[in-house]
């Protein structure tokens, strides 16, 4: 009823529900040896998102200063070493910018340290690494590999070890994150092993940070990732490698089941056999169909005592063939005015919306 209530006064909204959040956040918090998670806030930057898990203990991982500051600016005086920046071919001076506030600095290009070695003398930083093999649940999220812009190849390593000793910089941490979207636990174990044996060559190292990515299943009967066998594969990790701690960066994982999508139905149309229902906003608040064509749930709640017994392809207002929010959706046959909601929409969604065709993408509520 309370969601109804919202996409009847707002006409489409992302409903974030903030207990769901904490429960993801304590399911992490709960694995045994992770010495620090840093919230990829790019999944969802909303603040009071922020707030509840500033108030948990989470850390945070920043990819532009925007967000450095955003964070700063929300939880008012937090301590910079609780903040990770990972920037991917930004300017010099964001570099500048971040080594003044104190944050933990993540170098992912030998060109930062060949071009702009004086920066980096006395400094502490993290080295990206790419570990060869990139995953996740679609090629553009994929963030490993030579055909990724991202992280020092392995290749490079001993270019790398020269060149920390040449500018004077002290590597206090290894990252990699091999992409989004990832259910096999076995992902974590390699990485980890991988940046423990590499960790051995930097006499400053102090943690390994083993990225994010950890997959929220989008359809009915997929199974989750198996937080067990993570527990087992941090254990692993641990027993072989002690001396460096652990960190963990995920950002979907936290958000994205305790967020909706809810929105209202502005028309309907049939072309032979083919339904199309309309609904009030679409790829410019969720663009996750057209870009990766993944699914999200679509329930009718106005209507969810009825049998669904239609099948309809939902879509939104824009002027693009892709603006699609569903492909030949099984509901209760469907009105004007009745509220969808489009499921595990919190990471990802408004944090990628946009005002294409100069329309508003949805609000954004939290409960
Ligand atoms: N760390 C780094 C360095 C990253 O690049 C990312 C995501 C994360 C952590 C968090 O990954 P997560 O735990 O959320 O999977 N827009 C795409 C996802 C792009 C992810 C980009 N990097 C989507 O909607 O699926």
């Amino acid at each position: 009823d309370e969601l109804q209530r919202i996409a009847h006064e707002r006409g489409s909204a992302y409903v974030y529900h903030r207990a769901s959040s904490e429960l993801a956040a304590r399911q992490l918090l709960a694995i045994r040896g992770v010495d620090r998670i840093f919230y990829a806030m790019k999944a969802n930057p909303h603040p009071e998102l922020l707030k509840t898990f500033a108030g948990l203990g989470l850390s945070f991982e920043c990819v532009s200063r925007g967000e450095c500051e955003h964070v700063m600016k929300v939880v008012p005086g937090i301590d910079p070493s609780r903040i990770l920046f990972t920037p991917n071919f930004a300017p010099r001076s964001e570099y500048e910018w971040a080594l003044e506030q104190g944050v933990h600095l993540t170098i992912d290009n030998l060109y930062a340290l060949r071009e702009w070695g004086e920066l980096f003398r006395d400094r502490d930083v993290l080295i990206r690494i790419d570990t060869g093999f990139g995953r996740g649940h679609h090629d553009h999220v994929r963030t490993a590999g030579v055909h990724s812009k991202f992280g020092v190849p392995l290749f490079e390593m001993d270019e790398v070890e020269r060149l920390v000793n040449l500018v004077g910089a002290r590597v206090v941490a290894l990252h990699a994150h091999t992409g989004s979207g990832v259910f096999d636990v076995r992902n974590w174990k390699e990485v980890g092993h991988m940046l423990g044996g590499l960790a051995q060559r930097f006499p400053h190292a102090r943690a390994i940070d083993l990225g994010g990515g950890l997959g929220v299943p989008e359809k009915p009967g997929q199974v989750p990732v198996d937080l067990a066998a993570l527990q087992g594969v941090i254990d692993d990790i641990r027993a072989k490698w002690p001396q460096v701690g652990l960190w963990l960066e995920p950002g979907r994982f936290l958000v994205a089941q305790g967020g909706v999508l809810v929105v209202e139905v502005t028309q309907l149309k049939g072309k032979g056999a083919v339904q199309y229902v309309g609904v009030s906003t679409g790829m410019n608040s969720l663009i996750r169909l057209a870009i990766y064509g993944v699914h999200h749930e679509i329930i009718n709640l106005t209507r969810a005592d009825e049998a669904p017994n239609e099948v309809y392809n939902v879509v939104g207002p824009i002027c693009e063939s892709a603006d699609y929010l569903g492909h030949e959706r099984l509901l209760p046959a469907t009105q004007e005015g009745d509220v969808l909601l489009i499921a595990n929409t919190g990471a990802y969604g408004h944090a990628m919306s946009s005002h294409y065709n100069l329309r508003e993408p949805a609000c954004e509520v939290i409960i």
